[in-house]
């Protein structure tokens, strides 16, 4: 640990949606924490609210992790014990459009951050993977020795840094690895000071619920009632933030308590739910319509999606415990107290 009493991290991304939810849990953890982040998806404001939050301060540096010049100088200023890499570009869309934005910010920007973390002997790093990276699950629920396939450049991305860090394991056994498969990560903070603020029309079902509630869009597409479903719309296993986020405190410490090479976990439920049960539990708990069309299917989704979280319950004694009904709750009152995001009024 250096000279410094408490442990310290590099968060990647740490301003985003899920890294600001995560430097709660790790402040709260007692770690000191420095946040590396461009703000290209998000905004300096909600590493203010973090503090706030927590009533405890971090270190915030502007700065891309394409910058090996900048890594260089903070991995010299520091002593970090770990990274949390949350920092990466995630519209599955957009990157079918701008695949190589998406290999150069994701892929070069992370392996920038491994010859930084390399040189100066920092050798445990937890990173945001996806459920992407099981592709089209021929079998439900998603074990984590499922194969692996790629679906868009996005998923390429998480893909080949998966890879990249378990190929740095057998290179060099002092590597420890944690890679989270997120699934569907929805909600908020309890607090309504930090959530979901994307830049644009959001591609994802909470926000785009939340915004339509709101009267900023005006009505819901649903891509899809004619899959193999419950009701034949889209399911999908939603995990609060909040939960998601406590597995990353989780999986550090398994990490330091000597489990060296690579670990993958799903991080979900175990449990789906589908768009309409998504739609109606929105609007019945908060009071609120959210108007909506069936309209086609969206190109490249599956009709069924949702983990086996087995693994991550009993090697990390982690626990997705947040209810759908806190998810619906969160998400709105985030959206409520921030009608316009963190900066744009
Ligand atoms: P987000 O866009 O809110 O956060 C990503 C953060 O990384 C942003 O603050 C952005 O400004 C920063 N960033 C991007 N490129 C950077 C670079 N080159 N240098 C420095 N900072 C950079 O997204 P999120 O939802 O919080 O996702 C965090 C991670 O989790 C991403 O890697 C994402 O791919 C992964 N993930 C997210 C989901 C999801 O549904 N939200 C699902 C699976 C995996
Ligand atoms: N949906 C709608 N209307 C919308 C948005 C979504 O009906 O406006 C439906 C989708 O068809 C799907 C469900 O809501 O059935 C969830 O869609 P999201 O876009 O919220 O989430 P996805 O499961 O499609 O995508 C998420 C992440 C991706 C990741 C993927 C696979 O956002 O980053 O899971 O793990 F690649």
């Amino acid at each position: 640990m250096g000279s410094y009493d408490k442990a310290q991290l590099l968060i990647t991304g740490g301003a985003g949606y899920i890294g600001s939810h995560a430097c709660i849990e790790f402040l709260n953890s007692s770690y000191d924490i420095v946040v590396i982040d461009n703000l290209c998806n998000s905004s300096q404001e909600s590493l203010n609210r973090v503090q706030k939050i927590t009533n405890k301060s971090l270190k915030f540096i502007y700065g891309d992790i394409c910058d090996a010049n900048l890594l260089k100088k903070v991995f010299s200023e520091y002593n970090f014990d770990a990274v949390i890499h949350f920092a990466g570009l995630k519209a599955v869309g957009q990157s079918v459009n701008k695949p190589i934005e998406y290999f150069n910010n994701n892929i070069i920007g992370t392996i920038h951050l491994l010859q930084a973390m390399q040189d100066s002997n920092v050798k445990k790093i937890v990173f945001s993977s996806s459920a992407t990276v099981y592709g089209r699950p021929e079998k439900l629920p998603i074990k984590e020795t499922f194969p692996r396939s790629v679906a868009n450049p996005y998923g390429r991305t998480k893909l080949m840094i998966e890879d990249m860090l378990t190929d740095l394991c057998v290179s060099d056994e002092l590597w420890h690895v944690a890679l989270l498969r997120y699934f569907n990560p929805v909600g908020a903070h309890i607090s309504g000071l930090i959530g979901e603020d994307p830049l644009d029309i959001p591609n994802n079902l909470l926000p785009y619920v939340s915004q339509v509630a709101l009267g900023k869009l005006k009505r819901l597409s649903i891509y899809g009632n004619d899959y193999p479903t419950i009701d034949g719309t889209g399911v999908r296993d939603y995990i609060h933030v909040v939960d998601l986020v406590k597995a990353h405190v989780k999986a550090l410490e398994y990490l330091n308590t000597g489990n060296k090479g690579v670990h993958a976990w799903n991080l979900g439920v175990g449990k789906g739910y589908s768009v309409l049960q998504v739609v109606d539990a929105f609007e019945r708990l908060n009071k609120i319509k959210v108007p909506y069309t069936i309209t086609t299917r969206r190109k490249g989704d599956v009709a069924e999606c949702y983990a086996d979280p087995t693994k991550a319950n009993n090697e990390l004694t982690w626990k997705a415990e947040k209810t759908l009904e806190d998810m619906m709750i969160d998400s709105w009152r985030w959206q409520v107290n921030n009608p316009t995001g963190y900066n744009k009024l």
